[in-house]
């Protein structure tokens, strides 16, 4: 089946990429959120960062304006049901998951292919829960979507290879490049880059270095473009915390285990620039 049409579950900055690239590709997009003004925001931060392609001349005026009349929105999850393509991109909580799913599932043709853009939550888990697990793939695209190259194909034990094959040439449309993980906790990323994330919080932490002088040794010491915590505050400490104790619970090794300071943030919703605090403060 040739996909053409895309719904995606969730408006905030993953999802808003998400939609930014597909449009740009060719595809109907249709966003779907639980909140009006996530959804007005969504398509403000679309144009914006469309606009600034056109500036650099990137892309015409032209194809920005083809693209984002492309992306439509709705506060209705069932009307994704007509969508050839679903990919949930809400907050990283299986348990929020579930229950869009399970709202979901009654109106999605047989046909359509479900996936989530989840950071680290087994997908054969989350696909077990639908009607569909052979249909069901993790699609992990990386922040910020419209730059970064890679998208992350997960399999769940079930997932047939027609399915795998489908999303493959959707990423191969996207521009982007593919890596195919096996269904272990955080798959390959996450798995890397958030131990080393924790590992810089446990620096600060236990007085090594200050934030500022971690970041600039990583950058100016590993050539990193964003130091280890501008890319947690740019990612979500609370996004950052949710992946390490998946890995810590799911691999079962104290290797994993959250840094304490960076539950403490967390808990003090210092969550990073997406609250205007977090190692830094965008006030
Ligand atoms: N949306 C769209 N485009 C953006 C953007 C955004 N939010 N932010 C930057 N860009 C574009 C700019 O327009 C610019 O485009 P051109 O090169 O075409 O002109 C380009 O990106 C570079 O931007 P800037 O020159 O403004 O800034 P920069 O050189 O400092 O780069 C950055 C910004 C690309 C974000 C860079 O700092 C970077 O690569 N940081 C690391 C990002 C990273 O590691 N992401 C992965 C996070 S992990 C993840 O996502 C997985 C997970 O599950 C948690």
């Amino acid at each position: 089946m040739e996909i053409r049409s895309v719904g995606i579950v969730g408006a905030g900055q993953m999802g808003s990429g998400i939609a930014h690239v597909f449009a740009q590709a060719g595809y109907d997009v249709l966003l779907n959120d639980i909140n009006a003004e996530g959804l007005e925001k969504s398509v403000g931060l679309i144009a914006r960062n469309m606009d600034r392609q056109v500036q650099r001349e990137k892309i015409t005026a032209a194809e920005r304006d083809a693209a984002m009349a492309r992306i439509r929105t709705t506060l209705a999850l069932p009307e994704l049901g007509a969508s050839d393509l679903v990919i949930e991109a809400a907050t990283e909580n299986e348990a929020v998951k579930h229950k869009i799913f399970a709202e979901l599932l009654p109106h999605l043709r047989p046909e359509t292919i479900l996936t989530s853009n989840t950071s680290s939550i087994s997908i054969t888990r989350l696909a077990s829960r639908t009607d569909r697990p052979e249909k069901f793939m993790g699609f992990h695209f990386m922040n910020p979507v419209p730059v970064m190259q890679l998208v992350e194909l997960i399999r769940g034990i079930a997932t047939d290879a027609e399915t795998y094959d489908s999303l493959l040439a959707v990423v191969g449309k996207l521009g982007k490049t593919a890596a195919s993980a096996e269904d272990f906790p955080a798959f390959i990323v996450n798995r890397i880059l958030m131990p080393m994330i924790n590992e810089a919080v446990y620096t600060l932490y236990e007085g090594v270095g200050s934030v500022k002088s971690i970041d600039e040794s990583l950058k100016l010491g590993a050539n990193h473009p964003m130091g280890p915590l501008e890319l947690a505050d740019f990612i979500g400490l609370d996004t950052c915390l949710a992946i390490m104790n998946v890995l810590h619970d799911g691999l079962a090794d104290t290797k994993y285990r959250p840094c304490p300071l960076l539950t403490k943030y967390v808990e003090a919703g210092w969550l990073g620039r997406k609250t205007q605090r977090g190692f830094y403060d965008y006030r």
